[in-house]
């Protein structure tokens, strides 16, 4: 990166795996994925994607004034959660950090979306290769509007007025991040599930759910141990689902 970085900042991030900071890259997912073969955690953040992606292959939004990172893990590590978990457990983490960093409770829009006041703040994108795995975030930080074509979208700056040091926020994702997963080898994933359900958006809701095959509409009865959510439809069959994507009804 060609903006000046303090020591501290890299020294903070440094903690959690190899940092690579990027002017430009295709996609930081990519880019971490290509890292694997060096069995080496790594954080990779870019100031600009140029094929940033989100859910379902759908190009991403992201600029400069944004937070566009991946973190780099070994799903083979001894004790590392189910894959299926890794998204909401950056969920959760990424949801303390912006209330740690900003002070500002977000919400959980399972699976994988930070909401601030009902808009879309972040969005997270897991991709595995083998026994690796990028937990790509994309947040939404400085900018002043977004395009308009994204009306339901938020950055911290819009919020809040105020400009937020990209890495000091990333720093405690990460933290965050590794508490999570620390916590799930130590057997406390009932715990973890509990604080994810706590910050969810979309438990006890009603919904319209969209699976790549149909729409289901229901309530929202639970999220399961392996992050699937259980929805009671409105004829009353209970339907179990890993993907979709959720809008709210209530
Ligand atoms: C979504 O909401 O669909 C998930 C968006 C995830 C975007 C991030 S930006 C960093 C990482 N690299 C990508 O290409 N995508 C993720």
């Amino acid at each position: 990166m060609t903006t000046e970085v303090s020591g501290e900042r890299l020294a903070g991030l440094a903690r959690y795996g190899g940092v690579h900071l990027l002017d430009e890259v295709g996609s930081t997912n990519d880019y971490a994925l290509g890292l694997a073969s060096k069995h080496t955690k790594a954080i990779v953040v870019a100031r600009r994607q140029t094929n940033g992606r989100g859910r379902f292959r759908r190009q991403w939004f992201s600029d400069d004034s944004s937070l566009t990172a991946s973190l780099l893990l070994f799903t083979n590590t001894p004790g590392f959660p189910h894959s299926s978990l890794v998204v909401h457990l950056a969920g959760l983490a990424l949801s303390r950090a912006v209330d740690e960093t900003v002070g500002l409770p977000t919400q959980i829009r399972w699976p994988n979306d930070i909401m601030l006041n009902d808009r879309k703040l972040a969005g997270i994108l897991c991709e595995g290769r083998r026994n690796s795995i990028a937990v790509g975030i994309g947040l939404n930080l400085n900018q002043d509007s977004l395009p308009e074509d994204l009306p339901d979208a938020v950055s911290l700056r819009m919020a809040t007025g105020k400009q937020w040091d990209k890495l000091y926020l990333l720093e405690n994702f990460l933290r965050e991040m590794f508490t999570c997963i620390e916590k799930t080898a130590k057997g406390e994933s009932t715990q973890v599930l509990a604080d994810i359900k706590q910050r969810s958006a979309t438990l006890h809701r009603r919904v319209e759910v969209r699976t790549l095959l149909r729409k289901h509409v229901g309530t929202v009865i639970d999220l399961d141990a392996e992050g699937r959510i259980v929805l009671r439809t409105d004829s009353g069959r209970l339907v179990v689902l890993g993907a979709g994507d959720v809008r709210r009804l209530t």
